[in-house]
């Protein structure tokens, strides 16, 4: 097939980790017979730099015409003035609400290679298996704010169609996997939170085959540490969502391995992975590509229909994890080149044994 990608490098690590994603895309097209037509565009501190935008028109336009996007990171201390006018974030912001993806899903699976990076106990770490379906473009990162020297004030809003719609996300996926279901609030003390609980009561009605469990924010951020493997789908808001993501990641052994598709209702999608521009490691050529790489797999499966290729990505991964190289973040010595050549390695591997076969 041909796809048209559009590839937004953004801040920091972001062009690192995103060149290695482009090039894990460009084996998995030669491998299928595929044709990738990438068109790089700039976002975020860059943007701002190039054209005091943060997201610029021609950015979005392509976006919007493409058939998915695929992003490094933004963001950066260069950029992170309190009073600055504009920030990189907002360019990431804007493109979220620009597509529509409303749906953030954030899939953790723990190598048991990795056991062993993660600050927990091997034993809680067995069968952890469990997809964050965060909401995106709604909640206090959109809500009005204000500020003066002495206060400041940042809305938190959530419309009932905006809670259905990221449920509904939720619930089927729950229903394709293990069909239960844990709705994270903070209902005991916030109406954004009671509106939302209301909403998974009544959405789970017509999902009679999943089991839908409500659970406190507070609680949840613990419960996700001492009893990891519990959990099959969570569903939350945008800020618990992307709190309980990062901590998270800490069970997968590092920030740098986790991916993320934002979905709304199209197959058009946006991909990154789930950390930052790690400003402290930049243009050392260290960072941890595969969050990028898997997330192009997610590219591959949710927008492109590809399940085959992406999951040739992620055999790639697991084979990587299983045998090194490792990088830094998880105690090894491989750079981002080196890594990514090692599932550049293991995808090539896996076409010739097909040949074989
Ligand atoms: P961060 O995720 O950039 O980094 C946190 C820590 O994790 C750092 O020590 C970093 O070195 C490490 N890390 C992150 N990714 C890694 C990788 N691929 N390989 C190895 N180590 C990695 O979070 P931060 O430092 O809080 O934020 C830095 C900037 O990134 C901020 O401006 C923030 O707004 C932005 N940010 C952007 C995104 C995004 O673009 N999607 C996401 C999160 C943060
Ligand atoms: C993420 C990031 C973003 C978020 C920032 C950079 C706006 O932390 O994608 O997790 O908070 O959504
Ligand atoms: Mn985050």
């Amino acid at each position: 097939m041909q796809a048209n990608l559009v590839i937004l490098p953004g801040d920091g690590v972001g062009p690192e980790v995103a060149a290695a994603a482009v090039e894990i895309l460009d084996a998995v097209a030669e491998r299928f017979g595929h044709r990738f037509d990438y068109t790089e565009q700039l976002i975020g501190g860059a943007a701002i730099d190039a054209t005091g935008q943060p997201l610029p028109e021609a950015t979005r336009q392509a976006c919007e015409a493409a058939d998915a996007v695929l992003l490094g990171a933004v963001g950066g201390p260069k950029w992170s003035d309190p009073n600055a006018p504009v920030r990189p974030e907002q360019g990431l912001l804007g493109l979220r609400a620009a597509l529509g993806v409303y749906a953030n899903l954030r899939p953790l699976r723990v190598h048991p290679k990795l056991a062993a990076f993660s600050p927990l106990k091997n034993e809680r770490l067995k069968d952890v298996d469990f997809v964050v379906v965060r909401e995106l473009t709604g909640g206090a990162y959109f809500g009005a704010k204000t500020r003066t020297d002495d206060a400041a004030t940042d809305e938190c809003k959530y419309t009932v169609a905006e809670i259905e719609r990221v449920l509904h996300k939720a619930f089927a996926m729950a229903r394709e996997r293990g069909k239960h279901l844990t709705s994270v609030d903070k209902a005991n003390v916030l109406e954004t939170s009671r509106l939302w609980r209301r909403a998974a009561t009544r959405v789970a009605a017509e999902y009679p085959d999943v089991t839908l469990e409500h659970q406190l924010v507070d609680s949840m951020a613990m419960l996700m540490l001492t009893q990891p493997s519990r959990y099959d789908v969570i569903v939350t808001e945008n800020l618990f969502g992307d709190i309980l993501t990062d901590e998270a990641a800490a069970l997968a052994g590092s920030l740098g391995l986790l991916p993320s598709a934002s979905l709304g209702q199209g197959t058009r999608g946006l991909y990154e992975p789930i950390h930052g521009s790690a400003p402290d490691i930049a243009g050392q050529g260290v960072a941890n590509p595969l969050g990028t790489i898997a997330s192009a797999a997610l590219l591959l499966r949710h927008s492109l229909g590809l399940e085959d290729e992406a999951a040739a990505i992620e055999t790639a991964i697991d084979q990587v994890l299983e045998h090194g190289p490792y990088p830094r973040d998880l105690s090894g010595q491989a750079g981002t080149a080196e890594i990514t050549a090692a599932v550049k390695a293991a995808l090539g591997a896996q076409g010739a044994a097909r040949h074989v076969a």
